[in-house]
């Protein structure tokens, strides 16, 4: 298994401060964000990481640098998540981590190999419940028990299936690739992730797992609040 980290968002809801410094080199404590996101990706047992970042966040690799696991990829334009991971194309299982979804109290990936392994190696995606007002920012799940029968990327609160949100967190095989590269635009008119794993569903079952730790949004300051205050009180 290796890991994708895409890290290549302009960080437009953190302005000023991400003009010069990535939302995800924002310091946690004296560690980067993204370097508990590499932690948490090497605890579940990644043996490489792929960071994908874009012009301008070079800052991000320079602090990574020299470490032997981790590697680097560019996405040269805003195309959406799909695109992003894509461009980080790997011939082996994906673990996928949101760079600015910080999990505090517990590590989701390496709950999410165990959940994997009793599924016969299924895809899991990391999950949590959000406020029914909430839903239309998210990928929203259909479920049956924990199978995920469809999911929706940031439907109206009225088409939502549940309460149950993609939350950062993705273990997929490697035939998600197939997938996103013959993805077109959906939501925001970007290549979204949540549509091609949909495809991914009429072939392959996939499981959503609502992981105990709590996400936290540090792509903008109130969510970096709170992931410090969160932090802090794990410690
Ligand atoms: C992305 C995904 C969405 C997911 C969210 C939080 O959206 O597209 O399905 O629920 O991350 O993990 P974004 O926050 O990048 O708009």
């Amino acid at each position: 298994m290796k890991a994708i980290i895409p890290a290549a968002g302009l960080g437009t809801r953190f302005l000023p401060v991400t003009r010069v410094v990535p939302k995800e080199m924002l310091p946690i404590g004296a560690k980067p964000a993204l370097e508990l996101i590499v932690d948490e990706a090497r605890a579940a047992g990644a043996d490489e990481i792929v960071i994908v970042i874009s012009e301008g966040k070079e800052l991000i690799r320079r602090y990574f640098e020299g470490q032997g696991d981790i590697r680097f990829v560019y996405q040269k334009e805003q195309k959406g998540l799909g695109h992003a991971v894509l461009q980080a194309e790997i011939d082996d299982d994906a673990l996928i981590l949101l760079g600015d979804a910080l999990v505090v109290g517990c590590c989701a990936a390496k709950e999410m190999v165990e959940v994997s392994k009793g599924h016969g190696g299924a895809a899991v995606i990391g999950c949590e419940r959000v406020p029914k007002e909430k839903v239309s920012r998210y990928g929203i799940m259909k479920l049956d028990g924990d199978r995920i029968v469809d999911m929706v990327e940031k439907p109206a609160i009225e088409e939502a299936p549940s309460d149950i949100a993609v939350a950062g967190r993705y273990l997929l095989p490697a035939a998600i690739f197939g997938y996103l590269k013959t993805q077109t635009p959906g939501k925001g008119g970007e290549i979204q992730l949540t549509d091609a794993i949909r495809r991914m569903l009429s072939e392959r079952d996939a499981y959503a797992y609502v992981y105990p730790g709590k996400r936290q949004d540090i792509g903008n300051p109130d969510g970096y609040f709170a992931a410090l205050e969160a932090y802090r009180g794990n410690s």
